[in-house]
């Protein structure tokens, strides 16, 4: 068998997106029944948006935490904790930057995880600016901080038109420098700055391979490309089992 990673000694950064989460139940952005089809994205995913009208933003992500609080992790993303408990038993490095919000990596046993967009789990004050947990699906909208401003609270989500949250990027080439492979499984390769990471990673020489349903736009980057789903696909291709 062919495996992606058969040797634990390695460096290996793993990168997801939504189509990790598809046979979980949640729904991806793109594409026939894709979120974006029913949604305008600057209409909810936007600081723009939520200037205008913070109780609709809300909802569609209170809906959303529902959701993903209904859902369970699949095989794809137990495969991907798994791999990195076997190459971090054999003294190698792992890193999983995951575009999802979901939640369902950490869930699935994950430790050394990067939420680049966020996580649907937390909310922020836009006053003080303090983050935190919060998996409450019912309340006042919109809701408001108990610090002394009463800051307007919101989804602590990268949204289009923001930055990522301060250090991540430098954390997230710094792994990609050090890394044997980078392994991008379940997106589209079309939103930035995630797509520019297999850029990034091209050019430096490091081997990439990409695990997904479709093509991504991407693809001429990839030295493999495994087409198939990820929860199937992962647990027969990703690492020899032990
Ligand atoms: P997309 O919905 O753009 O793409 C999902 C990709 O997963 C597609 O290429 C599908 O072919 C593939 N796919 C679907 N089911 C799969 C499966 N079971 N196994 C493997 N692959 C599968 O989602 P992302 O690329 O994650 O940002 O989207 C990137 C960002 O755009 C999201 O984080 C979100 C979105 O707008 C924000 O909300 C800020």
């Amino acid at each position: 068998m062919n495996w992606i990673v058969d040797n634990p000694k390695m460096n290996v950064v793993v990168m997801t997106g939504a189509g990790i989460s598809a046979e979980s139940g949640i729904q991806t952005f793109r594409g026939t029944n894709g979120l974006w089809e029913n949604h305008r994205i600057e209409e909810v995913a936007s600081p723009i948006a939520f200037r205008r009208d913070p109780v609709m933003v809300w909802n569609f992500y209170l809906q959303r935490r529902k959701q993903a609080l209904t859902c369970r992790p699949n095989t794809g993303h137990l495969a991907v904790a798994e791999l990195e408990k076997w190459i971090r038993s054999a003294g190698g490095s792992f890193l999983l930057v995951t575009q999802n919000v979901d939640g369902l990596h950490s869930r699935a046993g994950s430790r050394n995880v990067i939420e680049m967009h966020g996580s649907l789990m937390m909310t922020r004050c836009t006053a003080c600016g303090e983050v935190f947990q919060d998996e409450s699906t019912d309340m006042e909208l919109p809701p408001r901080h108990d610090c002394p401003d009463k800051g307007l609270l919101r989804p602590h989500i990268v949204w289009f038109g923001e930055s990522l949250f301060p250090g991540d990027m430098e954390r997230i080439e710094s792994a990609i420098e050090m890394c044997d492979m980078f392994i991008v499984i379940g997106t589209s390769g079309i939103v930035y700055p995630a797509a520019g990471l297999v850029n990034f990673a091209n050019r430096l020489g490091k081997r990439t391979v990409c695990v997904n349903k479709d093509a991504p736009a991407n693809i001429d980057l990839f030295d493999r490309f495994i087409e198939g789903e990820a929860g199937s696909e992962l647990p027969k291709r990703l690492f020899p089992e032990k």
